[in-house]
């Protein structure tokens, strides 16, 4: 059994809409690459209120479409100790990444960054909007999680 050498966190605001389709195609992405062994994927909210729900429903659908079941995962929120047991924790948005800063411990061994950090995009919040903001979403999210996969592959030299 290969041992875990990358430990990766999407993170955003309620951990319903954006971050648990994040970790359902960065893992698809992983399970492409034959890479299940050696990269673990969570995601967490900034926020606390939706803690032990399954995600939006809009959510899931859109990964059904896709192959992509997400309908198992159930939402938490970003904990300190997340700063020292991930390698990478992966924001949806610059408010998100803004809140992480500020509730981060003193010290601590994580990266933290924009998903779309290349060109310094925001994954728009869907929850208020209709369905074709989850479209958008997901595709943000499938090339954003596919160029991530391929710069942790870089860095692990596999
Ligand atoms: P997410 O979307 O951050 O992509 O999970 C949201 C879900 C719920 C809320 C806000 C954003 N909310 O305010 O309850």
């Amino acid at each position: 059994m290969p041992l875990v050498q990358r430990r990766v966190l999407f993170v955003c605001l309620g951990n319903i809409c954006r971050s648990p389709l994040a970790e359902g195609l960065f893992r698809h992405h992983v399970l492409q690459a034959g890479l299940e062994g050696q990269i673990y994927v969570d995601s967490a909210g900034t926020g606390a209120w939706h803690v032990g729900n399954p995600p939006d429903p809009r959510s899931v659908s859109i990964g059904n479409v896709h192959g992509v079941d997400i309908s198992r995962q159930r939402a938490r929120q970003v904990e300190g100790a997340d700063f020292n047991s991930f390698h990478h924790i992966i924001a949806m948005d610059r408010s998100n990444l803004q809140a992480l800063e500020e509730f981060a411990p003193s010290s601590y061994s994580a990266t933290t960054r924009l998903l779309l950090q290349a060109s310094g995009q925001d994954v728009p919040d869907p929850y208020y909007g209709g369905s074709d903001g989850f479209q958008l979403v997901y595709e943000m999210l499938r090339d954003g999680t596919f160029e991530l996969l391929e710069e942790i592959r870089a860095e692990m030299d596999c």
